[in-house]
C-alpha cells in the first residue's frame, strides 16, 4: 500500500516543524512551542510513521535512539588528525606565542578569533549531503571510536543540516554537560541508588561511551561546534570566524562567546573577561583558545608535532586537584551543632590554597566513605566553599578506619545528640561548652552585629580560654589591664580594642537581638522582631503565639526566640549587659502594615554620594522595603549610584523603574507618595 499525498506532505511538515523545534531549543536555547504542542506533534508523527513505515527517514526526530545496545565501538580513522592544543601558562607566554605568529607572518599585530576554551571531549561529525554519517571520538587524534549511534540521541546536534547543504562537511566540537544537567543527573543516579559522577566531564564521558544509545539518550548532553575539518562542495570559508558562522547556518551549535581580536593585548582582556565569568556560564571551561583567524595565515604557520602553530590554549587555574586528607576534625558551630571538617594537605585549587574542605555533616561523610588518610579530589569553583567530591578509593592505604560521630563534644565531653529526622548532631552542653561560647562571642562582635573592631577569633579563644570571659556581659567588664595582657597585644591595640568595646554599648535593638545568636534569627529577622515589638522587655514576654504574628516568623523561629528568653541563664546574661550599659534608642512598636513601603521591593547599585549602600538599605527596611540583590520583575524599582552595573540594563529590559539619587532622596522624604 503507496501512502496518499497528503499523508506524504504532512509526515514531511511535521518532521520539518519538530526539526524546527529541536533547533530552536536546543541550538539556539530559545524554546517556541510549548511541551504539550511538542509532544502532540511528535507523537502524530510517531503514529503516522507506525501506520507507513516505508516513509521513515533516517533524520526524523523519532530516530534519534535508532540503534540496539553494541558489544563495542568500531575503530574510525580520522582523514584529518585531530589536533591538541599548545599551552601558554602566564602571559610572558601568551606574548612569545603571538611573537612567534607575527614574525612568521610578517605582520604588525595578528587577528585571533577567541573561544573559550570548553571542559567536555571533542568529537568529529560528518554530514554527507546534509545528513549525519559518522560521529567520533579524538581517540588518539589519528584514530578514534565510532559513537554515531549515541551522537544522534544528542539533540542539540541536527541530523540534517538546515539549508544549502555541502557535499561533504566534517566539524569538530565538544561534547559536555551543562552544572544543572549534570546536578540532574546525580540527583536521579543517586535516588536510583546508582553512582554518582564526579565531574560534568566525566559525566558527558561517562555518558557518550555508553554501550546502549537508550542510556546516553536520557543523559543531558550538549553540543558546541568550534572548528571546520574539511568542506566539500561549496566554498571554503576564509576565516575560522566565518566558519563557525557557517555552522551556525547549517544549524550547528556554536558558542555567542566567539570574539575576532585584534593584538595580544586584546587577547588578554579577553582572557580576563571570561575568567571573571567563568563561574556564571553554567556549564565548565578550562580556559580560553586563541585561534589565527585567516585560514591561508594558518595554513602558512602549519602544526609541530600534533598541535597547530597558530593556536593556543590559556588554561585558567584548575578547579580540582588530588591532596590527602590528615585528619576529620569535629567543629563546634554557635548553636552546638558539631560538622566535621577535612584537614588537607594545602593544595593549590581555584585560585587559591585550601587546607580545609567541610564535610557538612554525618551524612555525607558517609555517603562519601572519606576516611583520614585518603587520597580526594578537591574542587572549589567560583566562590563556592571547597568541596570534597570524591574519594580515590584505589589509592587507600591499608588501616583506614569509616568515620564515626563522636558520643561526647570533642571541647566540652557533654553528650552529643542527634534530633530526629535531623542530619545535625548537636553537642548538648550549651554555654557550658567553650567552642560554643568562642563561636557565640565571635557572633556576637562580628560587623553586622556589634560590630567591635579588632576582637577576632584569636583574642576571643584566649578570653574565654584564661577565663577572663565565660559570656558576653562578661565582655563589659574586661580591664585595659586584661587586654593587655593578650598575646601579640600592645598598649596601642588594647586602648583600641577597649575604646570599641564601649563603642559598641551604643547600638540598635536590631543589631543586638541579632547578635544574641539566636537560633534561625538572621538580620531581617532581628528587624522585623525590633520593629514589630520595639522594646526588648516586650520581645521577651511575647509567646509563641504572638511571635509569630511578626512577618517572617514561622513557628520554628518562634519557638527558638521563645526558648532563648524563657532560659534563666540567658535573661541573667541579658540583665547584665544592660547594667554594663548597652543600649539602643526607644522605638515605637510599628505594625507592618503600617510602613509606608511594605510590600515594595528594591535593588540598590553603584556608588550612592550622600550615604552608603548599607546605610541605605537601613533606611528603606525601616520604611517596610525589602532589598534584595538581584533585579527581576517583582522589582519596584532599581536605585542606582554612580557607575552602576548591569543591574540599570536589567531593568530597563524589564521595564523597572530606574531611580538615580536625586530620586531616591525624595522616595526617603515622602515615601506616601512612592509610586515606582
Ligand atoms: S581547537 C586545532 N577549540 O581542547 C586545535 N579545542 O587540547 C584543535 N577544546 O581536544 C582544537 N574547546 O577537546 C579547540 N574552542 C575550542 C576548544 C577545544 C575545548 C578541547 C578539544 C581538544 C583540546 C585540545
Amino acid at each position: 500500500m503507496s501512502a496518499p499525498a497528503p499523508v506524504r506532505r504532512r509526515l514531511e511538515e511535521l518532521r520539518r516543524r519538530i526539526n524546527d523545534y529541536n533547533h530552536q531549543y536546543f541550538v539556539l536555547d530559545e524554546p517556541t512551542v510549548t511541551d504539550a504542542q511538542y509532544d502532540r506533534e511528535l507523537r502524530e508523527l510517531r503514529a503516522l510513521e507506525t501506520q507507513y513505515p516505508e516513509l521513515v527517514t533516517g533524520d526524523s526526530p523519532t530516530r534519534r535512539v535508532g540503534a540496539p545496545p553494541a558489544s563495542g565501538f568500531t575503530e574510525v580513522v580520522h582523514e584529518t588528525p585531530m589536533l591538541s592544543l599548545e599551552n601558554a601558562f602566564d602571559e610572558q607566554e601568551l606574548r612569545a606565542f603571538d611573537r612567534r605568529v607575527r614574525e612568521r607572518l610578517n605582520v604588525d599585530a595578528a587577528e585571533y578569533a577567541a573561544e573559550a576554551k570548553l571542559d567536555g571531549l571533542a568529537v568529529s561529525l560528518v554530514y554527507l549531503d546534509g545528513m549525519l554519517t559518522r560521529a567520533a571520538t579524538r581517540g588518539d587524534g589519528s584514530r578514534g571510536e565510532d559513537v554515531t549511534a549515541n551522537v544522534r540521541t544528542i539533540r542539540a546536534v541536527p541530523l540534517r543540516l538546515r539549508g544549502a547543504a555541502p557535499a561533504l562537511l566534517e566539524v569538530r566540537g565538544e561534547i559536555y554537560m551543562t552544572h544543572a544537567g549534570f546536578a540532574r543527573l546525580n540527583a536521579d543516579q543517586a535516588a536510583a541508588g546508582a553512582k554518582t559522577f564526579v565531574n560534568p566531564r566525566n559525566a558527558a564521558a561517562g555518558s557518550l561511551r555508553q554501550l546502549d544509545p537508550a542510556m546516553t539518550a536520557r543523559r543531558p548532553l550538549t553540543m558546541f561546534c568550534y572548528a571546520l575539518a574539511r568542506i566539500e562542495g561549496a566554498p571554503a570559508p576564509a576565516r575560522h570566524s566565518e566558519a563557525l558562522a557557517l555552522l551556525a547556518t547549517l544549524g550547528l551549535r556554536v558558542s555567542s562567546d566567539v570574539e575576532v581580536l585584534i593584538g595580544v593585548d586584546a587577547c588578554l582582556e579577553y582572557y580576563r573577561r571570561m575568567a571573571a565569568r567563568r563561574a556564571a556560564l553554567g556549564y565548565d571551561i578550562d580556559g580560553v583558545v586563541f585561534k589565527v583567524n585567516a585560514i591561508d595565515a594558518q595554513e602558512r604557520l602549519g602544526t609541530v608535532s600534533r598541535a597547530p602553530r597558530w593556536a593556543v590554549a590559556c588554561k585558567f587555574p584548575p578547579q580540582e586537584e588530588s591532596t590527602r586528607v590528615r585528619a576529620i576534625e569535629i567543629q563546634v558551630g554557635r548553636t552546638g551543632a558539631l560538622t566535621p571538617v577535612a584537614r588537607l594537605e594545602p593544595v593549590f585549587v581555584g585560585g587559591v590554597t585550601v587546607s580545609n574542605a567541610t564535610l557538612h555533616n554525618a551524612a555525607e561523610v558517609g555517603r562519601k566513605d572519606v576516611r583520614a588518610g585518603d587520597t580526594v579530589v578537591v574542587r572549589r569553583a567560583g566562590d563556592v566553599i571547597p568541596e570534597i567530591v570524591a574519594v580515590r578509593t584505589e589509592l587507600r592505604p591499608a588501616g583506614t578506619k569509616p568515620f564515626r560521630m563522636p558520643a561526647s563534644c570533642p571541647q566540652c565531653g557533654s553528650a552529643v545528640e542527634q534530633v530526629e529526622g535531623e542530619a545535625v548532631y548537636r553537642c548538648s552542653g550549651g554555654l557550658v561548652c567553650p567552642a560554643q561560647r568562642i563561636q557565640a562571642l565571635i557572633h556576637f562582635a562580628s560587623r553586622r552585629a556589634l560590630d567591635i573592631d579588632g576582637l577576632g577569633e584569636k583574642i576571643i579563644e584566649q578570653l574565654v580560654e584564661r577565663g577572663d570571659v565565660r559570656d558576653v556581659a562578661g565582655l563589659y567588664s574586661l580591664t585595659r589591664d586584661q587586654l593587655v595582657g593578650l598575646e601579640r597585644m600592645g598598649e596601642k591595640s588594647a586602648a583600641n580594642l577597649f575604646a570599641a568595646i564601649e563603642r559598641s554599648k551604643s547600638t540598635t535593638l536590631a543589631r543586638f537581638l541579632y547578635a544574641l545568636g539566636i537560633r534561625d534569627v538572621g538580620e531581617a529577622t532581628a528587624r522585623s522582631l525590633a520593629r514589630y515589638f520595639g522594646t526588648l522587655e516586650a520581645i521577651a514576654a511575647a509567646d509563641e503565639q504572638s511571635l509569630q504574628a511578626v512577618p517572617d516568623v514561622g513557628p520554628v523561629v518562634a519557638a527558638h526566640v521563645a526558648r532563648f528568653f524563657a532560659n534563666a541563664e540567658n535573661r541573667e546574661v541579658l540583665r547584665r549587659v544592660r547594667a554594663a550599659g548597652v543600649r539602643w534608642p526607644a522605638q515605637e512598636p510599628v505594625q507592618p502594615q503600617a510602613l509606608p513601603l511594605v510590600g515594595r521591593s528594591f535593588v540598590l547599585t553603584g556608588t550612592l554620594a550622600r550615604m552608603t549602600r548599607e546605610q541605605a538599605s537601613e533606611r528603606l527596611r525601616a520604611l517596610g522595603a525589602r532589598v534584595s540583590s538581584s533585579v527581576s520583575k517583582k522589582t519596584d524599582a532599581v536605585i542606582a549610584g554612580a557607575d552602576p552595573g548591569s543591574k540599570v540594563d536589567k531593568a530597563r529590559t524589564l521595564g523597572v523603574a530606574v531611580l538615580d539619587e536625586d530620586g531616591f532622596a525624595r522616595l526617603l522624604e515622602r515615601p506616601g507618595d512612592a509610586n515606582p
